[in-house]
């Protein structure tokens, strides 16, 4: 087995970002930009990587892999510098180094194992990254002799007219042999315009040594080469993976109806013939079954797993939800924490109210219950199997609804057999039935008119008067009669 280890510089404090927060946990695509040179690291066999960590080091350190070392440069003297503080960490080793910088995450396994395999094919000292762009701003440069022979990287601030002018750049990736490696940084003198150690300056002291051998090998698409140093670069390599993500996606069967307004996070799973509509969100770790339909307008959030032929409508968002397979879920619905069963009908405006403000709760959904439109299921509660809601209904806190039980109104309750659901409305006041006559042709007797909620709310007339003689017996001060308070409108009212 080859010998390979790995070192990722991840201790910058990234000033040009303008944030709080270090810059390789800015988040891509729902995963901080560290995962990315980690996922390389992994993909290149090495079991182990070194983390060179500096500014913000405990908030990165917990997005760390157990197997991952860190160790920390205590000042940012450049890249050079940083490899330096992996020293220890990297032992005695004679094998290889794969140096990668944390703030490339546009990089392709494929692209690194490349640069990997002609290494240890070509038995070269070290091996670049390059690539050609058009506008190389920012980056290294690559130094070449007539023979076209790598002499050098030399860095935007140290470089004149001429050498800004090349348009090969250094991607950042190398892999070099351990003992050349520590032999080249030993040599390395701090940059005359910004005092630093630069890691890249090993190469013109290695062009320098017998026998060395420097091997280049390019990026297959020059996007892969973009570093992270401001925002609007992290907005560009978002863009790039998640275009790269929707690519993966269409190429597994799926249909993306306006994958510009699509946007799919890292590590979602979806079956084929799933249809996705315009201006969907799909956040980490959401796996969806075959031949669903979701959106427009639907947000899957982390914790959701729909089964086959689930629909999910406009302004519906989910969280921490499993879905059985022909469950609709339509229209305006929020359902958190929540296992809804197969063949579930979610009407309108259906919310889960899974928080209490201290703690999340869970709602179970069992197998063909009909939730009825702007029902409100405050959890934990469960809906049996074939259960049904009305519009409207709110379901309290472990109040459970039966297998096939029927619930209506605030706070809902069971439905009243006299009333069986589909008895028809009582007919409008202008379209009554005319009255009833008897056979003589003299009107049928109505029966005593029920009083409305608001008539037997109204006080009686006893009720009345006892509450007019108290409020006498209490007064204090006896109120004058209303002519005397208004001298003024007894004469206008005359
Ligand atoms: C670096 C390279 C440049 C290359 C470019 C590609 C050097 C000197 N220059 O420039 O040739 O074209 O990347 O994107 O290497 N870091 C530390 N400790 C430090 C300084 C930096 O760990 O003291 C880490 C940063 O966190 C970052 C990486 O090293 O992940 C690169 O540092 P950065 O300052 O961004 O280098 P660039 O100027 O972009
Ligand atoms: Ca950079």
């Amino acid at each position: 087995m080859r010998n390979l280890q790995a070192v990722i510089l991840a201790a910058g404090e990234g000033t040009r970002m303008k944030s709080d927060r270090p810059k390789v946990l800015h988040s891509i695509c729902g995963r901080p930009m560290i995962a990315y040179a980690l996922d390389l690291a992994a993909s290149a066999g090495v079991k182990q990587p070194i983390i060179v960590l500096g500014h913000g080091a405990d908030e990165v350190k917990p997005q760390l892999p157990k197997e991952a070392k860190a160790v920390i440069q205590s000042k940012r003297l450049g890249t050079g510098d940083a490899v330096i503080a992996a020293k220890k960490a990297l032992g005695g080793s004679a094998g290889a180094v794969l140096i990668l910088y944390a703030d490339t995450p546009l990089l392709r396994r494929t692209t690194v194992q490349r640069l990997i395999e002609s290494h240890f094919k070509s038995s070269a000292t070290v091996s670049l990254l390059t690539a050609h762009l058009a506008d190389p701003t920012g980056y290294g440069r690559i130094l070449r002799n007539e023979n076209g022979l790598v002499t050098g990287i030399v860095e935007e601030a140290e470089a004149n007219a001429a050498q800004r002018a090349i348009r090969e750049i250094n991607v950042g990736p190398l892999v070099c042999n351990a003992p050349a490696l520590q032999g080249a940084l030993a040599m390395v003198k701090p940059s005359a315009a910004r005092h630093e150690l630069y890691l890249t300056d090993i190469i013109s002291h290695l062009a320098r040594q017998e026998g060395t051998k420097i091997q280049v090998a390019r990026v297959e698409e020059v996007a892969e080469a973009l570093g992270i140093n401001s925002r609007a670069e992290l907005a560009r390599a978002i863009g790039v993976i998640r275009q790269r993500i929707i690519d993966t996606h269409l190429h597994n069967g799926v249909t993306i109806e306006d994958p510009h307004s699509t946007l799919i996070d890292y590590g979602v799973t979806i079956g084929v013939d799933t249809i996705l509509r315009p201006y969907t969100v799909i956040e980490t770790g959401v796996s969806i079954g075959k031949r669903c339909v979701i959106g427009p307008f639907a947000r899957l959030r982390s914790g959701v797993a729909l089964g086959e032929e689930v629909r999910v409508g406009n302004f519906v968002e989910l969280v921490r939800t499993k879905v059985g397979s022909r469950t609709r879920i339509n229209h305006v619905t929020y359902l958190g924490d929540a296992v809804v069963e197969e063949g579930v009908n979610i009407g309108a405006g259906t919310i889960t109210a899974n928080y209490d403000g201290q703690e999340k709760h869970q709602t179970h959904i069992g197998k063909g219950a009909f939730i009825g439109c702007d029902t409100v299921l405050i959890a934990p509660v469960k809906v049996g199997a074939g259960a049904v809601t009305g519009a409207g209904s709110v379901l309290t806190k472990a109040h459970d609804v039966p297998a096939k039980g029927v619930v209506v109104g605030v706070p809902a309750r069971p439905m009243d057999h006299r009333a069986p659901t589909g008895a028809p409305a009582a007919p409008a006041k202008a379209e009554q039935a005319p009255p009833e006559r008897r056979t003589d042709g003299r009107v049928k007797a109505k029966p005593a008119k029920r009083k409305t909620p608001q008539a037997r709310r109204r006080p009686s007339r006893a009720a009345a008067k006892r509450a007019g003689r108290l409020a006498r017996r209490t007064r204090v001060k006896p109120r004058r009669p209303r002519a005397a308070r208004h001298p003024k409108r007894r004469k206008a009212k005359r």
